[in-house]
This record gives C-alpha cells, structure tokens and sequence, in this order.
C-alpha cells in the first residue's frame, strides 16, 4: 500500500497588512523590506480566528477537494508554532472536533517551517504501516500572536493562514509519494526560538537573521541535491519546485544553485510573507487554482525552520 497526495486547499485570512503599516510604526522603509525580504505584504488573522479556526477553513476545501468524506478520516495532524493553548488541547483536537471528527488520533507537529514537510512524512508512514488510511494534515498559524511588533529584525517578515491536505492510501505506484526526508539539528535551537512561556513577553519569537539566512541556503541546497540525486532525477522531472517562503532572496539563491528554471519556481512571499508550517500548502493551494499544479505533476517540496529542522519532499500531485 502507498500513500498519495489527493488534495490540497487553503485560508487565507481576509486583513491584509502592507509594509505601510510597518513604517507606521518604527524605524523601516518599504523599500528595505522589499529588497531585503520580497515582502510586500501579509494577511493578518481577525481577533474571533484562532489558529485552529484558520485550519478548520483550509481542510473543509481540502477535503471537498478529495474523493474522500469526512467520516472516511482516520488521522488528524496539525502543524503549528502557534497553537490555539500552549501546552493543550492540541490544535489537531480542536480542528478535529470543529470538524465532526469524532474517536481519531489527533496530534500537533512542532516543527516550526518545516511542519508540513513533517506532516506529510508522518502521514506518508502511518499509512504505509497499514495503520491509517486517510489522513488529513493542516499547515496553520496564526504567527501575529507571537511575533514581537517591536522587534523590527523580524516582525515584519510573519503572516497568519493555514493549508491542507489530504494524504491516502493507494495501490497505484505511479500516485505514490516518492521520497521524503527530514531533519533537525538541536544544537541550533538558538537561532530562532520563543524562549519564555505563555503570558510571559519572552514568549515571542526571536531570531538572529542573518545567520538563520546563511544556514537556510546552504541547507536547502543541499537537501534537494541530495534527495534528488538519491531518487535518479534531473531537474527536468520536477514540474514545481514549492519551497518554504521565508524571504525572497533565500528563495532566488537556492533556485538558482539548483538551476531551476523561472517557470518551475513556485514564490508567493511577495503577498502572504512566511506563514511557517502554512506556506507551503498555501503556495501549493495557489498553483492549484491558477492551474499551475495538474495531476501527475511532481512538486519538490523544500523546507527550513526553528529548531532547527529541515526537510525535502518529492510528490507527484494525485489530485483532480
Ligand atoms: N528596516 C530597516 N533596517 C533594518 C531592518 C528593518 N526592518 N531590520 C534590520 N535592519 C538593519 C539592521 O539593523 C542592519 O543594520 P547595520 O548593517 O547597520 O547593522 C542591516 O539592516 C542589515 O541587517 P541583517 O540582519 O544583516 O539583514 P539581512 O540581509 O540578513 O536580512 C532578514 C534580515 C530579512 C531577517 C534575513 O536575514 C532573513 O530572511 N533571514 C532568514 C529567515 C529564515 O529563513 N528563517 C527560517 C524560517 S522562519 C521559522 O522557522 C519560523
């Protein structure tokens, strides 16, 4: 039995907040953010949506998306650095009862941007153990609630929104998820982390760019060098290359290492910014509806994230 990606579908939150409002309020320029980051603008949560409101949106059209109902779901995960309540419930419980999932396993990856990539591999192993037959798995974060607005290194680099998918069990080889691996290195938890708890000021998130940046490169280069040349493909194989949308220029330079060419490159960080675990699944969920993404298609998935943990995914599209 292999695993397949049968669907995929986002929210993005209605707000939208320009670099305007940045330079509003503290010492920036829309042009610094522009060519340091690609970033032109954010969507922003409402103050009624929580985290699990924003993946509850996003799995109802991945799973309309699906040959699938929602009874047939068997596992719900949820990745996220922006849970509902820290600690618990899960948002992966709250999502899975706002939908009327009743007596599943329910679980929350904290992989920071790497989270999809993450989810999709532990979809991809509960299924093919025989465990599970169809899981969804959200991408959603509500990142306004932890970001610090007064730190101008990195609060304007965030945004809210959630994705999701719908990984099942098939018996054709040619829907199946080819590879996927992932990562993590602890001893770089520095880099980018929340340090203090919940209703403490320290909970915000920090992060020393510029060597997370340097980092970033040299490992998502490296990773898909290394997944591909593990599964025999050239870059002419990949139909999209979907990598984390952290910042446009990390984008451009391991493109460009890899030699992918304009129209395989899938950006959206110029309107949504970094949405952590979202930002694949919405950039996936764009090329959907544009009709970029076609079944069959293979997408590289390409991820970097606090923890440090990072991950490469190789998917041929199994939706309609
Ligand atoms: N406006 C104006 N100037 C600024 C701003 C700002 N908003 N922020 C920083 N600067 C200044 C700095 O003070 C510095 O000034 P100095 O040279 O006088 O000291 C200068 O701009 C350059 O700062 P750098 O930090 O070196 O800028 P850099 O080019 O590295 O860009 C950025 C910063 C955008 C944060 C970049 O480093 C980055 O994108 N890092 C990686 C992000 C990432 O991939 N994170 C992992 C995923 S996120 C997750 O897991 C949740």
């Amino acid at each position: 039995m292999y695993a397949s990606f049968k669907s995929i579908g986002a929210y993005i939150p209605e707000q939208i907040r320009t670099n305007q409002w940045f330079v509003d309020r503290m010492d920036t320029s829309n042009e610094w953010i522009t060519k340091r980051t690609g970033i032109s603008e954010r969507r922003i949560a409402s103050d009624e949506e929580n985290t699990s409101d924003l993946g509850v949106n996003a799995a109802k059209i991945a799973i309309e998306r699906s040959d699938i109902l929602v009874e047939d779901i068997d596992l719900v995960i949820c990745a996220t650095i922006s849970p509902d309540y820290y600690c618990m419930p899960s948002t992966a419980c709250l999502i899975a009862n706002k939908l009327g999932i009743n007596n599943v396993m329910a679980l929350d990856i904290s992989a920071a941007c790497t989270g999809f990539v993450y989810a999709v591999q532990t979809a991809k192993a509960f299924i093919e153990s025989g465990m599970k037959k169809n899981v969804l798995i959200v991408g959603a974060e509500k990142l306004s609630s932890i970001v610090d607005y007064t730190d101008r290194t990195t609060c304007m680099l965030f945004g809210d929104g959630a994705g999701a998918a719908i990984i099942s069990t098939t018996e054709d080889k040619d829907e199946a998820i080819l590879d996927i691996q992932c990562s993590a290195d602890g001893g770089l938890k520095d880099l980018l982390l929340t340090p203090g708890v919940a209703s403490d000021e320290a909970m915000f998130m920090q992060m020393k760019g510029n060597e997370t940046f340097k980092i970033a490169v040299r490992t998502l280069t490296n990773d898909v060098k290394d997944i591909m040349a593990k599964n025999k493909l050239q870059n002419e194989d990949i139909d999209l290359f979907i990598p984390h949308q952290a910042n446009y220029r990390i984008i451009k330079a391991v493109g460009d290492a890899l030699k992918f060419e304009d129209s395989q490159k899938v950006v959206t960080v110029a309107k949504y910014g970094n949405t952590s675990s979202a930002s694949i699944p919405m950039a996936m969920n764009d090329v959907y509806e544009s009709g970029r993404l076609q079944s069959g298609d293979m997408m590289l998935l390409d991820a970097f994230g606090g923890g440090l943990t990072w991950g490469s995914a190789l998917i041929p599209f199994a939706g309609k």
